[in-house]
């Protein structure tokens, strides 16, 4: 129920951290399949066990994995081999090989799912906030720090027997239309801002940090770390969903009948950068495919995405996962393919290791039977997975004698990890509007706050309770607390609008246009994971401030009364997606077409395209100080193949720009010779105002304007800094121009475009003059 609440600031915090209006969200990929979680017991361990099984080859840790994993597939039957293609893997236990539960989520904390068990001695693990509160932070190292927290969490519960070691998190696609359900669980709409969170999160759960490990074991640490040797794994992330998977059920259509069309322009420059980054860059030891066709392919059976792509042009060390059941509806929803047998051959075939569900330990046995399919696929597909599981050390005894074997239940909610999930909530939290500077409230004279919520569901009944309100005339400064919650927005649901539900925006109004009467301020909080349109509060004068607190977790209402009292004043969260207006609702969700179409009046979509006017820009967020940006050093004009020119002038001479018409051919960015050409960009950035904070800088580029079809603007690189007040500081941002200026054509080829491109930082512009003399 809803309540209104008269507490004094100083109670404030122990208020908001009692009730229960802050919920956690916990998502989890398809059916509720809650099964056995693994009993404690180990391959290759000294115990439970006949000893003897120590002795095979595939036990003994001296030798290189590739030949223990052939050494256990060449043991197997073919009926055994079948059932460990499947999440709930059927174990050996001829061969000592437990049961194994693939299946574990952890896109904010370790959380609930079929092989997760929260019991004593380990009955909850710390709840960061929702990902895309914490991606607007945009500071890599906190997405790092929180990989490393959760999975020191999940080493510690699978000591305890608690919880497996596969991890099928994060969730990287592209956050492309604002009422997407599961949203919430991204970085956003950004390709570089999403790339680089998975590449962090990633590096932070794979490889993590050793502290509570024993420094005597560190020549395992080093292997762990070390890239060219055997690539331990701290615990298995899995990137996920690929690809183009971002709808849950609209108009008519749900994510398991959904055929995204989308051109390969749109997939190369929008769709596909944050996998190939989380491959190549990040690492990362799985990928899953997602429910959706592709341009009519199923993904989960297109050899052209799953081998050509994701394991020969990118190189994934690890295994392909479905989403779960995916591989059974390419048969028994769409009929892609005709019958069972067709589809468990298609997908392995395909590059698929892994099925969640249980359609290839039905079917795959027939499948051969039948000649679909041949025990090569078979083994292929289990060599990744055994693979993926030796890197975790799962067949090297029990894990109390390895690395990592000393953390139990005492690593799990420490004080540390809990101060991580309010650091991410305060450095996400975005300050949307601030009029007469309200904010942060003075202690001394904010002596009563009213704090109105929960913003669920503000029925008629109770909106006309509050009408009947008169705590607001008692009160220093009141804060509304409204949003959506896990009804409006989570798996298999998408909004239908962008209004704030039931009557909270009348409810907001109304308090606040009776506040006005008494000359109380009104801070609007704003609690969702999408967009909600709340421009009758932006352009509303009775409401100084407002702040956008995503789903922020455990330590949510502390971070937030921190940051209304100024304890803590980064307010340096940027939203990391454009908020629309709830026109934008017109547009068709199943349209994954990023660009405009102005024959049919298609507004485009992300700060890269969109047309049409917002209610809060990508990358808006206000600071209680001010910051100053300039250019301090960069070059006006880059030749391609000569030495780059360090020049500082800020003006591109019309000389320059006659050049470039000698010189218009593009040039191949994929070359890897490319790569060599560099330059940096030097900022001077100055906290002007009173007060120390945090800033994010932001910086763009606006591409040439003779070629079409091309972003408006594009991030290039980013980074958080923390300033005192008055204090400067130059920051420098290495730019790839192949890397960070490349483009990409109608064919989906990347190339970067000889012409003038402006950057920008806050209020400032640099213009580059690229000359590519090819
Ligand atoms: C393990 O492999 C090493 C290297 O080949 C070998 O020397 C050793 O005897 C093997 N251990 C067992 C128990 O077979
Ligand atoms: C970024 O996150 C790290 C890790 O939590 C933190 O130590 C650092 O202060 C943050 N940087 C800024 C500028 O807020
Ligand atoms: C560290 O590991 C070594 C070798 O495994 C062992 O001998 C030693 O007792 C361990 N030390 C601690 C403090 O656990
Ligand atoms: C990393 O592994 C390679 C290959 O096994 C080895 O040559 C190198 O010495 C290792 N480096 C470190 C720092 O352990
Ligand atoms: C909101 O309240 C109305 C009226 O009490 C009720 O019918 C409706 O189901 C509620 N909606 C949600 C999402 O709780
Ligand atoms: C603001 O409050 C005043 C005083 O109650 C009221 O007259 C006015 O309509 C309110 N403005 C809005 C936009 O609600
Ligand atoms: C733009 O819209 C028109 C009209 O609907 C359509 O014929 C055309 O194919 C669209 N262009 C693109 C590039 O999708
Ligand atoms: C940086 O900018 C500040 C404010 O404009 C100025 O005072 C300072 O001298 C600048 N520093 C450098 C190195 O340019």
């Amino acid at each position: 129920m809803a309540s209104g609440w008269m507490i004094s600031a100083s109670a404030m915090v122990l208020m908001m951290l009692s009730s229960s209006f802050l919920i956690m969200i916990h998502s989890s990929d398809g059916a509720n399949l809650k099964s056995e979680v693994n009993q404690p017991k180990y391959a290759c361990a000294d115990g439970g066990f006949d000893s003897r099984f120590q002795d095979f080859p595939f036990c003994n840790t001296s030798l290189v994995i590739r030949e223990r994993v052939d050494d256990l597939v060449r043991r197997l039957t073919v009926s055994e081999k079948i059932e460990l293609l499947v999440n709930e893997a059927a174990g050996v236990p001829r061969l000592g090989v437990p049961a194994y539960q693939w299946w574990q989520e952890a896109l904010h904390g370790v959380a609930d799912s079929p092989g997760v068990q929260f019991k004593a001695p380990i009955p909850a693990a710390t709840s960061f906030p929702q990902v895309i509160l914490t991606a607007a932070s945009f500071n890599a190292s906190l997405w790092e720090e929180i990989g490393k927290a959760v999975s020191t969490e999940g080493r510690a519960m699978y000591n305890s027997g608690l919880s497996g070691l596969t991890f099928w998190s994060p969730n990287i696609n592209i956050f492309r239309d604002p009422r997407w359900g599961r949203g919430q669980e991204t970085p956003g709409e950004d390709p570089l801002l999403t790339s680089r969170y998975a590449v962090s999160y990633v590096k932070g759960l794979q490889i993590g940090d050793y502290e509570g490990t024993n420094v005597t074991e560190l020549s395992v640490t080093q292997a762990a770390t070390n890239r060219t040797g055997p690539k331990r794994l701290k615990v298995s992330a899995c990137c996920k969903h690929f690809t183009a998977y971002d709808m849950e059920n609209s108009g008519g259509t749900d994510r398991r009948h959904f055929n995204a069309q989308v051109t390969l322009q749109d997939l190369e420059d929008t769709y596909n950068p944050p996998f190939k980054a989380c491959v190549k860059d990040g690492g990362v030891s799985c990928i899953m495919c997602s429910y959706n066709r592709l341009n009519g392919v199923p993904t989960c059976a297109d050899h052209n995405l799953l081998t050509k792509t994701i394991r020969q042009k990118w190189g994934l060390d690890g295994y392909i996962v479905s989403d779960c059941d995916a591989v059974a509806i390419i048969h028994d929803y769409f009929n892609y393919a005709p019958t069972p047998e067709d589809a468990v051959s298609e997908v392995l075939k395909a590059g698929l290791d892994l099925n969640c569900g249980t359609y290839i330990s039905k079917h795959a046995q027939k499948a051969i039977d039948e000649g679909k399919l041949s025990e090569v696929n078979i083994d292929e597909a289990l060599s990744k997975l055994v693979s993926v599981q030796m890197r975790l050390g799962l067949f090297d005894g029990n894990p109390k004698t390895q690395l990592f074997g000393r953390l139990g239940p005492e690593a799990v909610c420490t004080k540390e990890n809990q101060h991580l999930a309010l650091e991410a909530a305060r450095e996400g939290i975005v300050l949307l509007k601030n009029e007469g500077e309200i904010l942060p409230l003075s202690k001394e004279s904010t002596h009563t706050l009213a704090v109105i919520g929960p913003h669920g569901n503000a029925s008629d009944d109770m909106l006309g309770n509050y009408a009947a309100l008169d705590m607001v005339e008692k009160v220093d400064a009141i804060v509304l607390i409204v949003g959506l919650n896990e009804e409006q927005e989570k798996e298999a649901h998408d909004r239908k609008d962008l209004l704030l539900p039931g009557q909270q925006q009348t409810l907001v109004t109304t308090v606040a246009a009776k506040a006005a009467v008494e000359n109380h301020p009104v801070i609007l909080v704003i609690m969702c994971g999408g967009p909600v349109d709340i421009s009758f509060a932006k352009d509303n004068v009775n409401i100084s401030s407002i702040l956008w607190i995503g789903y922020p977790g455990e330590a949510g209402g502390k971070a937030l009364a921190q940051i209304m009292y100024g304890d803590y004043n980064p307010a340096g969260g940027r939203l990391p997606l454009t908020w629309y207006p709830e026109e934008f609702v017109k547009v068709s969700m199943l349209n994954m077409h990023m660009r405009p179409n102005e024959t049919s009046g298609y507004p485009g979509r992300t700060y890269r395209f969109y047309m049409g006017k917002t209610v809060y820009d990508f990358g808006h967020g206000r600071s209680f100080t001010n910051f100053l940006s300039s250019f301090v050093l960069a070059p006006g004009t880059i030749y391609s193949k000569k030495l780059i020119r360090q020049v500082t002038s800020f003006q591109t001479s019309p000389n320059s720009l006659g050049l470039i018409r000698h010189f218009t051919s593009e040039l191949d960015a994929e070359d890897p010779s490319c790569e060599n050409l560099n330059f940096d960009v030097t900022l001077n950035v100055t906290n002007t105002g009173n007060r120390e904070g945090s800033h994010v800088l932001l910086l763009y580029a606006k591409p040439p304007t003779s070629v079409k079809g091309l972003p408006n603007k594009y991030l290039v690189a980013f980074d958080r800094i923390h300033l005192q007040a008055k204090k400067s500081k130059s920051v420098v941002f290495n730019i790839v121009p192949c890397r960070d200026l490349k483009l990409v054509q109608g064919e989906g080829k990347g190339v970067l475009y000889p012409g003038l491109y402006t950057l920008t930082v806050d209020e400032a512009e640099h213009s580059v003059i690229l000359i590519l003399d090819s």
